[in-house]
């Protein structure tokens, strides 16, 4: 199949807009978008981007076929990660189009309105257009009630909370300048779903448009939105919130070890109950083990979701990351011990060796065990 038109050639001409797509398993929604970027784009210079994550229904073989044959078609295929934020910005850093749109794989985007955001674009009012379901002419009803009442509540606490004049922030469905993109690119997070959030609020005073667009239903395959994406949505704006100071991936990683901490005392405490005369030090040692098996499953299944350790990789991680653990735990321990000594409260020297603790483990884990 082929979708070269005659009379939007790219060859020749330079490519003014590229949409960035990202997909995990939309093998079946594929060409049906192209068709229709095709039919809506003529007269634009255009180029779309997957940027699929190794799917394994075979999405970017069934790019690269249509892309054999119609250059303007691309895929970025990356292997062994894991994300829609970070998808889109990868998409976005392999453009070299003056202007960038970003939709979803699965024709809820209504696709149409994308050259009325481009001429909002090139009026040069704009650095960055959001496409909105809930001003005039927008809609949000193909929305179950449940999915819809998230939205709206996700949407609410981001406009209080930081302050966003987008009123659709949760919208996966934007167009910018390149250049304007490339800028912020470096303090952009690529954990979960909300890119157009994140990046609306990286640069003070961006320009930001609006296009009211009318949210669809999915033509073929599933939706990927679930309870971890959630989550990720809270550390996102607990990570704003700081400034940017503190990373999105070290609050998950914070979280976590405080779930770690309760888990240990819980399991000491019940060892102690259970069995008294196994001695302290037992009873100590079965619950930190237990509790650093806690962590790293936990850190592996949501802190580092997008690296994900498997198989030998597993058992190679959870070694490391005991092993880090127990110099973490010494470096705690000993600079505790030392501030105590030179007169500091205990709370003093008891929070300085975690705070110190919990960053080392931090920075380990994603030197080392996470790697990318
Ligand atoms: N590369 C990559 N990696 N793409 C992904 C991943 C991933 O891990 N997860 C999801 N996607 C792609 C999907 O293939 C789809 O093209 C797009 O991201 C949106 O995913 P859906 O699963 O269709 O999400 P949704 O419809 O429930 O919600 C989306 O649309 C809403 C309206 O714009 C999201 O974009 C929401 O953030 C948004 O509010
Ligand atoms: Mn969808």
């Amino acid at each position: 199949m082929t979708f070269a038109s005659v009379d939007t050639p790219v060859q020749g001409k330079e490519v003014q807009l590229s949409v960035v797509i990202p997909t995990y398993n939309e093998r079946g929604n594929v060409a049906e978008l192209i068709k229709r970027l095709d039919a809506t784009l003529k007269g634009i210079a255009w180029e779309v981007i997957y940027v699929d994550d190794n799917s394994p229904d075979g999405t970017a073989d069934a790019v690269k076929t249509i892309g054999r044959t119609d250059p303007r078609v691309r895929c970025l295929r990356r292997v062994g990660r894991r994300g829609l934020a970070g998808a889109c910005i990868e998409g976005i850093l392999s453009s070299a189009a003056p202007y960038v749109a970003v939709m979803d794989a699965d024709l809820q985007h209504d696709e149409t309105v994308l050259p009325a955001m481009l001429e909002k674009l090139q009026s040069g009012k704009y650095d960055l257009v959001g496409a909105t379901r809930y001003v005039e002419g927008g809609d949000s009803s193909s929305f179950s009630a449940a999915r819809s009442k998230i939205s709206r509540l996700a949407t609410k606490i981001t406009q209080k909370v930081l302050g966003t004049t987008l009123s659709d922030p949760m919208s996966g469905f934007f167009m910018m300048r390149r250049e304007t993109f490339d800028e912020m690119a470096p303090r952009l997070s690529p954990v979960g779903f909300k890119i157009l959030l994140d990046i609306a609020t990286a640069t003070e005073g961006l320009r930001i448009g609006e296009q009211p667009y009318s949210f669809g239903t999915r033509f073929d395959g599933e939706s990927k939105f679930n309870m971890q994406i959630g989550v990720e949505f809270l550390g996102l704006v607990l990570s704003k919130l700081t400034g940017g100071l503190v990373d999105p991936r070290f609050i998950f990683f914070a979280i976590v070890g405080a779930t770690g901490v309760a888990v240990n005392l819980g399991i000491l405490n019940l060892a102690l109950v259970l069995h008294p005369s196994a001695g302290f030090e037992w009873a100590k040692t079965i619950a930190t083990g237990v509790a650093m098996l806690w962590n790293f499953v936990l850190n592996n299944s949501f802190t580092y979701r997008d690296r994900r350790l498997k198989g030998l990789g597993l058992i190679r991680g959870f070694i490391g990351f005991c092993l880090f653990g127990a110099i973490g735990a010494v470096t705690d321990i000993g600079l505790a011990s030392q501030l105590y000594v030179h007169h500091e409260t205990w709370l003093v020297a008891g929070l300085a060796g975690s705070i110190v603790g919990v960053l080392w483990n931090y920075a380990m884990s994603s030197m080392f065990i996470w790697r990318t």
